[in-house]
């Protein structure tokens, strides 16, 4: 991923316009300061999405959505934020890949084209006259030329050399030559890393090849498949084969199948079903949740019918709940993968598994013929399920699944929460953390008064913010998400609105905050509302103290001490509680 510097980020937001940008997806009607439309991400009838012009932001006061241009375009196009800033920027014609500051920027795009020539050249040699056998292979395993040129199928001959001479004497740095996983380093020198295999491109989300799966063909190496190693450009476990290409259909159909094959993925999109991924080469890891976490929150996964396939289903399901996703399972005919299956029974039989999904606590059970155990083989699988249940922080999630797997057991639930809580204690986990911040949104008193103070600095007239800001110090704010928003209203010197919110963390408070920001605040009696909020914000230390010094006078008069220190001090402070 390049990264984006300040400055180029600054003059991407300084450049776009949010209504600009939101015309293009929602049809917005203007009324006052504000544009309604409605709501692109949930069903409403009436407008109740509202963008503000002159703030550059939005909010739905509906599903509580909102953020700046960049969110916009984040939530709406599902993608990252250096994206999201790289979108804009061509649309507003921003050149911002010259200054991208990576360490070494000219190492990337000399991979890339490392990439693009292997690519190439593995192609033209799987349409040559050497090639004619591999050719016919993939012919016969039923894929077709469209097909084969669509995911830049190629092969790499038997040579040792073939793609070292493609670019010997070119001037490529011979660190970056090493450094691509295209080759292999001995004392004698440099040779081609895949020989005598059919070669899968593998691709970034923005299309550029980043490795190659090489499987077998015309030699009897013992692994079926070489996958190209970690490099710079190509990290296993971020990468799913095939997403550049199904990521449209997956936001289309809300959801994705995930196989582990190559061949797999390519029988089932060519045969018509798009939306598929696939693992390549690796296990399911908790990056490659979050990945599909940007398109879809339904996984369908359809791994080999054998007993490691199993396994790796049960492994990916509980990566998926942890990660907040919903797996579910399709199972091929007993022994078959994907591919087998639709060229075997036809893609329709499929599709009929693919709009009937087990779901995953069934697989679970029967996968280890749960319901059967008993003794120690019994409380080993509830064990084993407390275990991962701990790991799941979506409740929803979780008490369906606690649910579903009781009743199926013929277990209390009650039990099955004692040894879940039991792994939570042993793992000290954020569980508990978490669920504090859940009750959040400025319900205390103290709150409540850092919140008036934050809508002041965020007011439309300067002289508001400007007597805010002289009069009130940001170290008397105590949570966390209004400290932040004041520190940045203070900074950011005119009223930046989208750059104030950028980078709250997605919750009920950026909602509410936004809320604030879409009101016109206007006029209010700004030096009486200051004093009140700091009255509560430096008398709350000071009640803390009393309190702590009351509890100690109690303690000491039960322990026969003398207290008199205490109440000295307890009088210090009521006097300063008083004056204020
Ligand atoms: P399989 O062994 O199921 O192969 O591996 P396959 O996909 O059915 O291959 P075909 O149909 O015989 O051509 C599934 C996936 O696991 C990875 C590959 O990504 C493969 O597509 N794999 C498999 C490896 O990385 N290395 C191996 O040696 C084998
Ligand atoms: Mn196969």
């Amino acid at each position: 991923m390049y990264k984006i510097s300040q400055e180029d980020i600054e003059k991407v937001r300084d450049l776009s316009d949010i209504v600009d940008v939101i015309s293009q997806y929602v049809q917005l009607i203007r009324k006052g300061n504000n544009f309604f439309g409605l709501c692109p991400f949930h069903n409403e009838k009436t407008p109740s999405f509202s963008v503000a012009h002159q703030k550059q932001i939005f909010h739905c006061f509906g599903c509580g959505k909102g953020g700046n241009v960049f969110s916009f375009v984040m939530d709406y196009q599902k993608i990252s934020f250096p994206e999201s800033v790289k979108l804009l920027a061509d649309k507003y014609n921003v050149d911002i890949k010259k200054n991208a500051k990576t360490s070494e920027p000219e190492k990337y795009s000399i991979l890339y084209e490392l990439h693009e020539v292997a690519e190439d050249l593995y192609q033209k040699n799987l349409f040559s006259k050497k090639g004619k056998l591999a050719l016919n292979y993939l012919k016969e395993r039923g894929l077709t030329i469209d097909t084969i040129k669509k995911y830049k199928i190629g092969l790499s001959f038997n040579i040792w050399d073939d793609l070292v001479k493609k670019f010997r004497g070119k001037g490529y740095r011979r660190k970056y030559i090493e450094e691509s996983g295209l080759f292999i380093k001995s004392k004698k020198g440099v040779f081609d890393r895949f020989r005598s295999r059919i070669m899968f491109p593998i691709h970034h989300l923005n299309g550029k090849t980043v490795g190659f799966g090489g499987r077998i063909f015309g030699s009897d190496d013992m692994s079926k498949y070489m996958n190209s190693p970690e490099t710079i450009i190509y990290k296993k476990s971020d990468i799913l084969y095939g997403l550049n290409f199904s990521r449209s259909a997956i936001l289309r159909y809300n959801y994705t199948i995930l196989v582990e094959g190559y061949m797999d993925l390519i029988q089932m999109t060519q045969a018509g079903v798009e939306p598929v991924v696939a693992v390549s080469g690796t296990a399911f890891t908790e990056r490659h949740a979050l990945a599909l976490k940007r398109v879809t929150k339904n996984v369908l996964l359809l791994y080999d019918a054998d007993s490691a396939g199993g396994k790796a289903i049960i492994k990916a399901g509980w990566m998926l709940f942890k990660t907040g996703l919903y797996p579910s399972v399709i199972l091929p005919p007993s022994g078959k993968d994907p591919d087998d299956w639709v060229r075997d029974e036809g893609i329709e039989t499929v599709k009929a598994s693919i709009e009937d999904p087990l779901d995953y606590c069934s697989f679970h059970l029967s996968f280890y013929n749960a319901k059967n155990l008993t003794g120690a083989e019994r409380e080993e699988y509830i064990l084993n399920l407390s275990k991962n249940l701990v790991n799941i922080d979506n409740k929803i999630a979780r008490n369906d699944l606690i649910r579903v797997f009781s009743q199926n057991l013929i277990l209390e639930e009650k039990e099955l929460i004692n040894l879940i809580n039991k792994n939570k204690t042993k793992s000290i986990t954020n569980v508990e953390l978490n669920s504090e911040q859940d009750k959040s949104s400025f319900s205390s008193q103290v709150d409540k008064a850092q919140f008036e103070l934050v809508k002041l600095l965020l007011n439309e007239k300067k002289s508001t913010r400007q007597y805010v800001k002289d009069k009130v110090s940001t170290d008397l704010f105590q949570n966390p998400v209004l400290k932040n928003i004041a520190e940045k209203a203070i900074q950011v010197s005119e009223n930046n609105f989208s750059k104030i919110i950028e980078n709250i963390p997605d919750n009920e408070e950026k909602s509410t905050i936004i809320k604030i920001l879409m009101e016109d605040l206007g006029n209010v009696e700004a030096e009486e509302i200051v004093s009140d909020c700091l009255k509560i914000l430096i008398s709350a230390p000071i009640k803390e103290k009393i309190k702590a010094l009351r509890v100690n006078i109690k303690e000491k008069e039960l322990r026969g001490e003398d207290p008199s220190i205490d109440i000295f001090s307890l009088e210090k402070y009521r006097k300063k509680l008083n004056e204020l």
